[in-house]
């Protein structure tokens, strides 16, 4: 974990991507992977990979009436340092291997270009609250919004907060993302979410590898 003061035994992955790219699948199947090799996985996610988490989730994603742009990036910077502080961090300390959705890049994209915040602000933001965690591997599922919305529709299920925001928000949180992939080319893996899923998960898989070494 960089930026971290302790030297720790696991490998931290996260997963990010917008809504509908298939993150859950491919951490899914990465989890069946690592574990046939006999590592400890913790399969956890942001917002909601604690109780306070769940909490935390419950109000940006589902709260009907005005969350201000601050208060939600805020919200979401709680939750991250519950998480990292109470879950990854120990998860890490005693080697296992964590798989997670979405971190904080997730909120530079999101409450950065989506809402229109500074991005630089949002990131500071984060590493303040979790003292400069950084994962070793974040894979992004690149996928163009409309395409992602399609999946959702045919999902059925009603959409939260975010997923509801309209398609010029994702084309932004979408250029967020690649432009943050581009400028970590060593932390991130960028892969075209319309590939087959097997696809994916063996280019995710030969990533990893070596950091499990
Ligand atoms: P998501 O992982 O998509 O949950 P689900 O798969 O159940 O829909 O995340 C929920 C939403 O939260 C998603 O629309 C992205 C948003 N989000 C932010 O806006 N900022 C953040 O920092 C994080 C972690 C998520």
């Amino acid at each position: 974990m960089t930026g971290d003061a302790a030297p720790s035994r696991g490998v931290w992955i996260t997963l990010e991507g917008g809504d509908g790219a298939g993150k859950t699948t491919q951490a899914g199947l990465l989890e069946t992977w690592l574990r046939e090799r006999g590592r400890e996985v913790v399969r956890t996610r942001e917002p909601g990979g604690t109780e306070v988490g769940t909490l935390v989730r419950d109000i940006v994603l589902h709260h009907r009436g005005e969350v201000a742009p601050r208060a939600e990036a805020l919200l979401y910077a709680a939750d991250r340092a519950q998480h990292v502080a109470t879950l990854v961090r120990p998860a890490l300390e005693r080697g296992a291997v964590v798989v997670q959705d979405r971190y904080l890049d997730s909120s530079v994209a999101y409450q950065g270009a989506g809402r229109v915040l500074d991005a630089g602000e949002i990131r500071d933001l984060s590493l303040w609250a979790t003292e400069g965690a950084l994962p070793h591997l974040t894979v992004l599922l690149d996928l163009d919004p409309s395409a992602a919305r399609a999946r959702l529709d045919a999902d059925d299920k009603p959409f939260d907060r975010l997923e509801a925001e309209r398609e010029d928000f994702h084309a932004r949180v979408r250029a967020a993302f690649l432009q943050l992939a581009a400028a970590e080319p060593d932390r991130f893996l960028v892969l075209d979410a319309t590939a087959p899923a097997a696809d994916l998960a063996a280019a995710v898989c030969a990533r990893v590898q070596p950091l499990l070494a």
